[in-house]
């Protein structure tokens, strides 16, 4: 099956940072089916040989197991073309439509590797080009819109020029191995579906924890902030993958309408439930692994006193009869203590302990980064003669060395997926519009309440709200018992 790879932004950061490096991983394990070309437009003018050296230079800003040899860069170069377009010239589609036409590959993805502004002009000249025909298929990157209205107002663009089967939108952690994984484990394993229920869970907390601040994004963020960085797209899609009902088949529409119910069974916020159920932070200096590091506001491009959350904690319930009254609890911010991100399952105490001393209740760790595994927390006899008194163990698997050779990371999988035309682990857009549905009367809650965020200090877990949050159930989030 023969294919062409267009990106639209192709000397932008997305591209020399995530998706040339994941095509370069998938072209060295063989992943990358023959007969491809790749293709990067951009408004500048340049060879495709000038290309070729501006994107090997850029490897050497990628981690050094992922970079080429000079051999193996001289092969993946082979692949790499390169045309200067001005987006807004319908001449310069047209051009583009005869470049892939003259090869007649079997599938095109048109990747819009852009700021989303450009989204609605480059959809629509890929229209009136005919660039849209049955073989075509169009990734889009986040962000996805600003709220409902913009997102509704992308998808209508999109929806003029391509149907929803060629529309493949981009939530890169759904690639993330271990977020396969929980698919597997669910649906693929009897032991635990009995139990995935609010009769054996107590609550479920779902933590995004980054070490890393906002680096040099700090104009982009601070117009964004973390809910709608990392809660309406990644938390969201974890939490539909945690509560959906099995799909009754493994195609993507069977899955994807079981995420959409999960997303409509949530609780919807009043603005006193946001007051209640949602907590926002803004980071302050302090100490990660030992060096200092300043806070939000004195970050490069942030504007003075801004309002903008770098933490949010949120306690919701998905309101159907598997799930009814279990809390679940969603966290994510920069500048946390560590980098850890993880879907931890809490199970409900035995009913009625006959042991000695404190009993703990089993819980099932999920873990999606920097590890890739489970744990299972189980109470044990240690055999030492004084057995009344039970000692917690736990159950590791790591599937980094369960599987040493065959991991492929988020962006390679997702182009991967892209090109084969599988959507399973791309979002649709009905349930890209339902997560902003619900995080809409956050965001205009925060609007209305001028109090702000609550400052915590970089290196903590968030602001100590947090922990009340969780607290006022009677749990406690993992790291704190
Ligand atoms: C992106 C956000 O979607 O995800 C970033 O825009 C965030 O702010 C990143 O840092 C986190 O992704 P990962 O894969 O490093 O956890």
């Amino acid at each position: 099956m023969s294919f062409d790879l267009v990106f639209f932004g192709g000397t932008g950061d997305l591209t020399w940072r995530k998706l040339m490096p994941a095509l370069f991983q998938a072209f060295r394990h063989g992943k990358l089916p023959p007969g491809g070309r790749i293709l990067a437009v951009a408004r500048d003018d340049r060879s495709d040989d000038e290309y070729r050296s501006f994107i090997h230079e850029r490897f050497n800003d990628v981690e050094s197991s992922k970079r080429p040899s000079e051999d193996e860069f001289a092969r993946f170069a082979k692949l790499l073309h390169y045309r200067r377009m001005d987006l807004s010239q319908p001449e310069h589609y047209a051009r583009l439509k005869a470049w892939l036409d003259e090869r007649g590959a079997d599938t095109v993805v048109l990747y819009l590797a852009t700021s989303p502004h450009l989204f609605p002009v480059i959809c629509e000249q890929l229209g009136a080009a005919g660039l849209n025909g049955p073989h075509v298929r169009v990734v889009l990157e986040k962000p996805l819109g600003h709220d409902l209205a913009s997102a509704q107002e992308i998808n209508r663009v999109v929806r003029r020029a391509f149907s929803e089967q060629q529309a493949f939108r981009i939530d890169h952690y759904l690639g993330k191995p271990a977020v396969q994984n929980l698919m597997a484990l669910r649906f693929g394993n009897a032991l635990f579906e009995p139990l995935w229920r609010r009769e054996s869970v107590a609550n479920i907390q779902i933590t995004l924890a980054e070490d890393i601040g906002v680096g040099t994004r700090g104009d982009f963020y601070d117009r964004t902030g973390a809910l709608r960085d990392m809660v309406q797209n990644h938390a969201l899609q974890l939490l539909t993958m945690i509560a959906m009902e099995p799909p009754s088949t493994n195609d993507a529409d069977a899955i994807r309408d079981e995420k959409l119910k999960v997303l409509r069974s949530l609780k919807p916020f009043t603005p006193e439930s946001v007051t209640r159920d949602v907590i926002r932070g803004q980071y302050r200096a302090g100490t990660i692994g030992g060096k200092p590091v300043p806070g939000y506001l004195d970050e490069a491009k942030v504007p003075p006193g801004s309002a903008t959350e770098t933490f949010v904690a949120i306690r919701t319930e998905v309101q159907n009869w598997r799930w009814a009254a279990v809390p679940f609890y969603l966290r994510t911010g920069k500048r946390l203590a560590e980098r850890d991100a993880q879907i931890v399952v809490n199970f409900r105490p035995v009913p009625h302990p006959i042991f000695l001393g404190a009993t703990r209740a089993n819980k099932l760790v999920i873990k999606l980064q920097p590890e890739d595994g489970l744990e299972l927390h189980l109470l044990a006899a240690k055999g030492t003669g004084n057995d009344e008194l039970l000692t917690p163990v736990s159950l590791d698997l790591d599937f980094d060395k369960a599987f040493p050779t065959e991991r492929v990371g988020a962006y390679e999988r997702l182009l991967l997926d892209a090109i084969a035309g599988r959507l399973n682990l791309f979002v649709r857009s009905d349930e890209q519009e339902q997560a902003w549905r619900w995080v809409e009367p956050i965001l205009e809650a925060w609007h209305r309440d001028g109090s702000g965020a609550r400052p915590y200090a970089a290196g903590s877990y968030g602001p100590p709200a947090a922990s009340a949050l969780v607290a006022r159930d009677g749990y406690a989030w993992a790291e704190e018992f």
